[in-house]
């Protein structure tokens, strides 16, 4: 969203530049949304923690009810530090991965956490660390996909998940070692649109009403995440109210397959904080590339954020919404290519998943001014770097009544430095 131009102005002079915003009230519209669409009987709604774990945004989640989706042993430990419950009667955080990594396994067992497993050999993993109790199925359902290619959510060359024919096997694995299937699983991605993701979900609950008899411990079925955002249109709304009545009626349809009441679990990620985050950079300087055999020459506003901030337009070429702080919505623009610091040809927030660059129309920016990313709340913080060693920006919260919180500050070299040791290993 657009912040007051005096605010961001103030808020750079301060903190420097690049710097993360969060919008807490936009944050609650969106936890608000959810709540509504879940209120049905035996409706839980989780948090993605991966889209944003900052323990301000944790702690919303939990005030709020939703329960928590973790992807790594970590990811459970920043649940539990913002005040999310171990155990699992409710199992209120849940682990999913493909792969137990770290300390995941440990702290599954030690907050005693309902695994929810993304691949066959994890019942292995759990048998050889003496669990025998509930576990999930994360299961790929053959069908779905995410916002881009790369994001493959379900299908043969997805690597999320239980082939869904192997179901039966992974559960007579599990049997065999004294675990109990009490959750079938699956995230099928967000798609563009919202009319493909509810025929697919409706696909996903025929999928799991058919696995469901077989299964006599079943407790629960989760849909996953994917609740789009409109990244191009931030103000479009869904019609939301179309998913709400969807759960209520996969709960019954799968609950009457199982012949007990189960709960209905959903776990969106980037729909709660997507429009919430902004990143504010400011512009170093304005070049021009001249137009030559290779190619036509560009327009490059350079800034001071990189790919190392925000990663999404490198990694796979999303789009954000980008405006020069203080320009009116008519001033006159050009095509320009906004570029950050790093020393990689890629760092460049104007770009597509097929093309190097993708020139933006803007007002032509001067050095000096501001300039935000907008929509950024979602994988943008979370997934930063800090390749080229230059440190995590800082993220500000900002309050309906306007106080300002800093909620995580600039990263400095001694953070960098750190993990750095200059250890002998002997005896290995
Ligand atoms: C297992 C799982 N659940 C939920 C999500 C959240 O997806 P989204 O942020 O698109 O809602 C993801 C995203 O990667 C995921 O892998």
């Amino acid at each position: 969203m657009s912040h007051d131009p005096a605010l961001l102005q103030r808020l750079a002079a301060s903190t420097g530049t690049p710097f993360w915003l969060y919008d807490a009230a936009v944050i609650r519209q969106r936890i608000a949304a959810i709540k509504t669409i879940t209120s049905g009987e035996g409706v839980q709604a989780r948090f993605a923690m991966k889209a944003c774990p900052a323990t301000k945004v944790l702690q919303e989640m939990a005030a709020a009810g939703i329960w928590i989706d973790a992807v790594s042993g970590n990811e459970i430990l920043r649940a539990r530090h913002a005040g999310h419950a171990a155990g699992q009667e409710p199992p209120v955080i849940c682990y999913t991965s493909d792969v137990f990594r770290d300390n995941a396994l440990e702290v599954v067992l030690q907050h005693d956490i309902l695994p929810n497993i993304g691949s066959p050999g994890m019942i292995r993993d759990l048998a050889a660390a003496g669990y025998q109790g509930k576990i999930s199925l994360r299961v790929n359902p053959g069908f779905g996909h995410g916002h881009v290619n790369s994001c493959d959510t379900g299908g043969p060359s997805s690597k999320h998940g239980i082939w869904y024919t192997d179901v039966p096997a992974a559960q007579a694995a599990a049997t065999a070692a004294g675990m109990q299937v009490v959750m079938l699983h699956a995230h099928i991605g967000s798609g563009p649109q919202f009319d493909e993701l509810l025929s697919n979900l409706n696909r996903l609950v025929n999928e799991f009403a058919d696995l469901a008899p077989s299964l006599p411990h079943l407790e629960a079925v989760s849909l996953g995440g994917g609740i789009p955002h409109n990244y191009r249109d931030p103000s479009a709304t869904l019609p939301l109210e179309k998913l709400g009545a969807l759960f209520t009626a996969a709960r019954e349809t799968l609950s009457q397959a199982a012949g007990r009441p189960l709960r209905l679990e959903i776990e969106p990620g980037r729909y709660y904080v997507a429009p919430a985050g902004t990143l504010v950079t400011r512009v170093t300087d304005v070049k021009q590339t001249q137009t030559n055999e290779k190619g036509a020459g560009a327009t490059f506003a350079m800034v001071d954020a990189g790919f190392v901030d925000l990663v999404r337009p490198a990694m796979y070429g999303s789009w954000h919404g980008i405006e020069i702080v203080g320009r009116p919505a008519d001033a006159p623009t050009e095509p320009i290519v906004v570029a950050g610091p790093l020393c990689e040809s890629g760092d460049v927030f104007t770009r597509d998943d097929a093309e190097l660059i993708q020139p933006r129309d803007l007002p032509r920016p001067v050095p000096g001014d501001l300039l935000t990313l907008r929509d950024t709340g979602a994988y943008g913080y979370a997934m930063s770097s800090n390749y080229n060693s230059v440190g995590r920006a800082p993220q500000i919260w900002l309050e309906p009544d306007g106080t300002l919180l800093q909620i995580s500050r600039r990263e400095t070299l001694q953070d960098i430095l750190k993990a750095e040791t200059n250890e002998l290993l002997v005896d290995v």
